[in-house]
This record gives C-alpha cells, sequence and structure tokens, in this order.
C-alpha cells in the first residue's frame, strides 16, 4: 500500500525503516533518500512508524 504518493513510499518501506532505527516519518524518508513535500501522509506515516516501534519494543521485551 502506498502511504506517500509524492515519494511512493509503501508502508513496508516505512516499517523496515522504522525497524533501521528511524522514529519519525522526517527521519524514514531521509533514510530513504526524499523528503516531506506536500505532508498529507505524514498523520499516517507516523502512525505505522509508530506501531512498527511498539512491535519492536514488545517483541525485545519478549525475548528478555
Ligand atoms: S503524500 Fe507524502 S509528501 Fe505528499
Amino acid at each position: 500500500m502506498i502511504v506517500c504518493v509524492c515519494n511512493a513510499i509503501r508502508e513496508e518501506d516505512l516499517r523496515r525503516e522504522a525497524r533501521k532505527g528511524a522514529t519519525s516519518p522526517g527521519r524514514a524518508y531521509a533514510q530513504l533518500g526524499c523528503k516531506a513535500k506536500c505532508g498529507s501522509c505524514l498523520p499516517f506515516a507516523r502512525q505505522i512508524i509508530d506501531e512498527e516501534l511498539e512491535a519492536l519494543s514488545e517483541a525485545t521485551s519478549a525475548a528478555a
């Protein structure tokens, strides 16, 4: 699913960048070599990144 039409960023791209350390859409987009343009995707992008970071945190806690 495309999250950012301006940059053709998919949900999977954002989840992968979150797992690689991105904690915000701006960071994830920078890691992908682009930046937000119109900005309409940012709330959804943030939600996806937050979800991924939470899942990562829970997985880390469960493994400890
Ligand atoms: S849809 Fe992402 S910057 Fe426009």
